[in-house]
C-alpha cells in the first residue's frame, strides 16, 4: 500500500492569528525570513550532566559581567521584542526553573502586550511540585527532556537519578489542563537508539510530541559526536512504512517535522539540523541569559545587548542593533559542511 506523504510546503507569509500585524516594525533578514519567536535563556547553570551537554555538571565561568539578566532586563528585552512582532517566548537554560524567580519571569512575560505563547524547556525535575504555579503565571506550552523512558538509562544519560521525577511532572502537567506535552529526545545511537518501540507504546494514550532530535556537535565535543550520532532517516523511514502522515507546516512552524498517525493520540517530530533546508524555515532568535543575541545556534559569537538594557528609553536603540544584526544572519548553519561553530555546549544558549 502507498502511503500518501504530504509535501512540506514552507509558508513566508504569515497567515496565522498569532502572525504579527503586517505594519508594525518586524524582525525580518536578508533572505525574507520574519522572527516572531524568542528563545530567551535566564541562566546556565544546570543541576543536570547530560552527557551532550554538561559531561562534567556546569561550572561557572567567572567571567566578569556574567550575571544573569534580571526581571528589569527581561522585561526590557521581551517589551523591545514584542514591539517587533513577537508573539512566542520561550524560557530556555540552562535549567529555567533553578531561578527562584521564575514563575515571576513567567508572569512578567505572560503580561506582555503581543505575547500570547510562554514556553519553557525544562530538564522536567521541578514540574511535579511546580507546574501549578507555572500554569497561573501563564505558561503556556511545555517541552520536557526524556532520553530514555528506562529509569537507568535515563540516569546514565543525564548523569541524574529522577525519572521518576520527570515522569510524575508530565503527568501533573495533563492533570492540571495542558493539552500537549512536547518531549525532547536526543538521539544517542548506542544508547537509545534502539527505543523507538518503547516511545511509540508510550504515546499511543498520550497527548504527548515526542521529539527526536539528531544530536548536534558542539565545540565541547569530542568523540561523542563521532560515537553517537544517529540520523533521524531510519526513523522517518520507519514511520512512514507504519502508516504515519508528515503533516503540512503552518506558516509559525519551525523545523520540525510533525507525523501523525491515526491509531496514536500523541505525535513524532523529527529535528534533523544536518538536513538540506533546516534552516529555511528559521522563525526564531535567541538571545543568553548574560544578554548577547545570537542569530544562530551555531557559529556566531553574539551581539551585546546588555548595556542597551539599563533603561527603558533605550529600546529605540536596542531594536536598531536587532535589526542591523539581523542583515548579517546567514542563510544556513552549514552544519552540513562540517562547521562546528563556536557554541561550546547548548546550555550556554538554550538548545
Ligand atoms: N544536540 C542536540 N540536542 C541537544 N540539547 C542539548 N544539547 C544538545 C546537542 N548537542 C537539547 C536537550 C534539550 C534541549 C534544551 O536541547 O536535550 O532537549
Ligand atoms: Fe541541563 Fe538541558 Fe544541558 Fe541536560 S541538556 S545538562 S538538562 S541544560
Amino acid at each position: 500500500m502507498t502511503q500518501l506523504v504530504n509535501q512540506y510546503t514552507p509558508q513566508k507569509e504569515g497567515g496565522l492569528s498569532d502572525s504579527p500585524a503586517s505594519d508594525s516594525t518586524e524582525f525580518v533578514d536578508n533572505f525574507q525570513r520574519k522572527f516572531y519567536y524568542l528563545r530567551l535563556s535566564i541562566t546556565d547553570v544546570c543541576n543536570f550532566k547530560c552527557t551532550y551537554c554538561l559531561p562534567d555538571g556546569y561550572h561557572p565561568t567567572g567571567r566578569k559581567n556574567s550575571s544573569f539578566l534580571d526581571q528589569s532586563e527581561i522585561k526590557r528585552v521581551v517589551n523591545a521584542f514584542a514591539d517587533c512582532g513577537t508573539t512566542k517566548v520561550r524560557l530556555t537554560g540552562g535549567e529555567p526553573s533553578l531561578r527562584k524567580d521564575f514563575t515571576d519571569i513567567i508572569a512578567s512575560v505572560a503580561e506582555t502586550k503581543g505575547i500570547n505563547k510562554v514556553a519553557t524547556t525544562t530538564n522536567g525535575y521541578r514540574m511535579a511540585k511546580q507546574v501549578d504555579d507555572w500554569k497561573e503565571a501563564g505558561l503556556t506550552h511545555i517541552n520536557v527532556s526524556v532520553d530514555s523512558l528506562d529509569p537507568k538509562l535515563f540516569h546514565q544519560i543525564t548523569g541524574e537519578n529522577k525519572f521518576h521525577d520527570v515522569m510524575n511532572g508530565i503527568e501533573r502537567a495533563f492533570e492540571i489542563g495542558y493539552q500537549q506535552v512536547k518531549v525532547n529526545v536526543v538521539l544517542l545511537k548506542q544508547l537509545n537508539g534502539h527505543s523507538l518501540p518503547e516511545f511509540l507504546h508510550w504515546i499511543k494514550t498520550r497527548p504527548i510530541q515526542l521529539r527526536f532530535i539528531e544530536l548536534m556537535q558542539t565545540g565541547e565535543m569530542d568523540t561523542l559526536f563521532q560515537q553517537q550520532h544517529q540520523s533521524g532517516v531510519s526513523i522517518r523511514n520507519h514511520l512512514i512504512a507504519n502508516g504515519w502522515l508528515l503533516k503540512i507546516k503552518e506558516a509559525n512552524d519551525g523545523p520540525a517535522q510533525v507525523f501523525v498517525h491515526p491509531d496514536y493520540l500523541g505525535e513524532i517530530g523529527l529535528i534533523m539540523p544536518y538536513e538540506k533546508g533546516f534552516c529555511e524555515t528559521c522563525n526564531r532568535l535567541r538571545v543568553s541569559a548574560t544578554g548577547k543575541l545570537h542569530l544562530c545556534l551555531f557559529g556566531d559569537q553574539g551581539v551585546e545587548l546588555r548595556d542597551l538594557l539599563e533603561q527603558d528609553q533605550q529600546e529605540g536603540a536596542l531594536i536598531e542593533r536587532i535589526q542591523g544584526a539581523l542583515k548579517t544572519k546567514s542563510v544556513s548553519h552549514f552544519l552540513q559542511d562540517g562547521n562546528t561553530g563556536m557554541t561550546p555546549h547548548l546550555a550556554s544558549i538554550g538548545g
